[in-house]
């Protein structure tokens, strides 16, 4: 692990996040990257404090009354190739404040990189899609960007950036802000998943193929993540290259209420549930963030002792004993393995939250571990009375 910032080289990106080859001459919307995953917090102020010492993000970039933004304060923060973008109202009419009532704390953009911002809208709109913001330049003394944003699930939203003729520390508008370099606990986002309404899975899925040209990776469906309690379904899409990847969920019919829609309740409607954080060293993160107050869900011990999976994992770089004591979670297919571990929640509502994963050439989800996860969560539902 380093103590830098720097972006993370292509072929650490390949161990990191799973990339494959593809060929983007054929591809109608060509991604690059995810650019930002960006929030709305009901105090950004606190909430960027809160990734920079819980989540060993640095402080890269602020814009806010003092750089001659009255409405909100926005912090931008690196860890490796991720970027998070922290938006909060400052001006009583902001209509952050008014996003913020309805949802919460939560994600309102997963913005992409893309080399050509027009081509990409002018097929999403050929595509049907609904076009927020029509491609246009924002430059400053560092250079011009294209922007557009086209709409994604709930008040979700998919801004689209060309930043190959930018030099700036984020977009124009934004100041530099040297924070504190912290100790990166991680190197690039690796998915962010959607949760959409009870048959809304197909139509989004769709979207995305038809739209974004995403293709459909591994798909979970019924029985494969239903606990006796809980159900839900999942399909995964991803840009041409895999780096950007998007699985969505919906609420299957289950005895009781599922974790989907306890989210769907308390966001009011769809939204992004978690974002999964690509690490090199499961370990050392689990350990620095608990340290630094981070609450994970925890694991029985008999996932640990079950011999059936001891014999599915075989051999992982981490003795078995030593996942057991971080609670960190384990799963293999044909290609490799991943370790992961999920947050709790980190708002106030029984919404987003964030998985930490070490990919040794999976390219699932950990589609073994679902029953063991949902378990773990319907413990804390339980607990919140939201079972
Ligand atoms: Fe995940």
């Amino acid at each position: 692990m380093t103590d830098t910032i720097d972006d993370v080289t292509f072929d650490q990106m390949r161990q990191l996040v799973g990339l494959v080859d593809y060929d983007e001459t054929k591809d109608p919307f060509p991604v690059k990257a995810m650019d930002a995953v960006v929030f709305v917090a009901g105090n950004a102020t606190q909430t960027a404090w809160f990734y920079q010492h819980a989540f060993g993000m640095t402080l890269v970039a602020y814009s806010g009354p003092e750089t001659g933004m009255r409405d909100h304060k926005s912090f931008v923060l690196k860890a490796g190739s991720a970027r998070f973008v922290i938006n909060g109202g400052v001006a009583p009419d902001s209509p952050l404040h008014d996003h913020h009532r309805k949802h919460g704390d939560g994600v309102v953009d997963l913005a992409l990189e893309v080399a050509d911002v027009d081509q990409c809208i002018a097929h999403a709109r050929a595509q049907g899609a609904t076009v927020l913001e029509e491609p246009h330049d924002v430059a400053d003394e560092f250079g011009t960007v294209r922007m557009a944003a086209i709409a994604a699930y709930g008040e979700t939203r998919h801004t689209l950036i060309d930043r190959s003729r930018y030099s700036g520390p984020y977009l124009p508008g934004y100041v530099e802000k040297a924070g504190r370099p912290r100790k990166r606990l991680f190197q690039a986002v690796d998915h962010c998943v959607g949760n959409v309404e009870l048959g809304k899975m197909d139509y989004w899925v769709e979207f995305y193929n038809r739209v974004m040209g995403f293709v459909n990776m591994a798909e979970f469906v019924g029985d494969d993540i239903a606990t006796d309690y809980s159900a839900l379904m999942s399909k995964v899409v991803s840009n041409g290259n895999h780096r950007v990847k998007f699985p969505l969920n919906e609420p299957a019919i289950a005895k009781r209420k599922s974790q989907i829609d306890e989210y769907l309740e308390f966001y009011d409607g769809a939204g992004c549930q978690h974002i999964a954080l690509a690490t090199n060293d499961i370990i050392g993160t689990v350990t620095a963030m608990r340290e630094a107050g981070v609450e994970f869900l925890d694991t029985p011990d008999s996932y640990y002792d079950d011999p059936a999976l001891r014999a599915r994992i075989g051999e992982v770089r981490v003795p078995i004993e030593e996942l057991k004591r971080h609670r960190i979670l384990v799963d293999r297919d044909e290609d490799g393995y991943l370790l992961q571990i999920f947050t709790a929640p980190i708002g106030d509502r029984p919404t987003v939250f964030y998985e930490l994963i070490e990919r040794h050439g999976s390219l699932g989800f950990g589609k073994g571990n679902f029953k063991a996860l949902f378990e773990a969560i319907e413990r804390e539902q339980e607990r919140r009375g939201n079972l």
